[in-house]
């Protein structure tokens, strides 16, 4: 089947089978490895992104879903030159060791201040409980969370 949907604001029109997930299509083939694949089946949160307004394990979304969908991925808030706000907190926080649930992480911490700039510490948590992590132990990315929300708050002009 064909499907044409958005990416970062650029149309895609693809050849897809129906049973292809978003992560392997964003993976394989255009090629926007910021994404990861962890588990595979909505458990870890690492292939969280926003479909439609909304954040989701794109493991669990079926190509056949995707016609007229508006996506957007990691690298959609930021690129190597040009790092997202959420992106420096994570680095100057030091919430970020192996990197593999980071994308997801950020993304889910986007939803989050997308809807409540000022988030305390159990708001946080909630928010990225589907989101795991290995590595950090969680505190830092707590902290960075926090730092975010500070700086949205002193610049107002940046929005999210
Ligand atoms: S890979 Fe999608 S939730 Fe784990
Ligand atoms: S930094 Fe390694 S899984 Fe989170």
């Amino acid at each position: 089947m064909i499907v044409e949907f958005t990416v970062n604001g650029k149309t895609e029109r693809l050849e897809v089978s129906p049973t292809e997930t978003l992560v392997h299509i964003l993976r394989e083939k255009l090629y926007l490895t910021g994404t990861k694949e962890g588990c595979g089946q909505g458990d870890c949160g690492a292939c969280s992104v926003w479909f439609n307004g909304k954040i989701v394990n794109s493991c669990l979304i079926w190509a056949g879903k995707l016609q007229d969908a508006n996506i957007v991925t990691i690298e959609g808030l930021g690129s190597l030159t040009a790092l997202h706000p959420i992106q420096e907190c994570f680095i100057e926080a030091g919430a970020i060791q192996c990197g593999y649930c980071t994308p997801g992480m950020i993304m889910a911490v986007y939803a989050l201040l997308k809807e409540n700039p000022d988030p305390d510490e159990k708001e946080i948590r909630t928010a990225i409980s589907g989101n795991l992590c290995r590595c950090t132990g969680y505190n830092v990315i707590i902290e960075a969370v926090k730092k975010a929300a500070e700086y949205f708050k002193e610049h107002r002009e940046v929005s999210l």
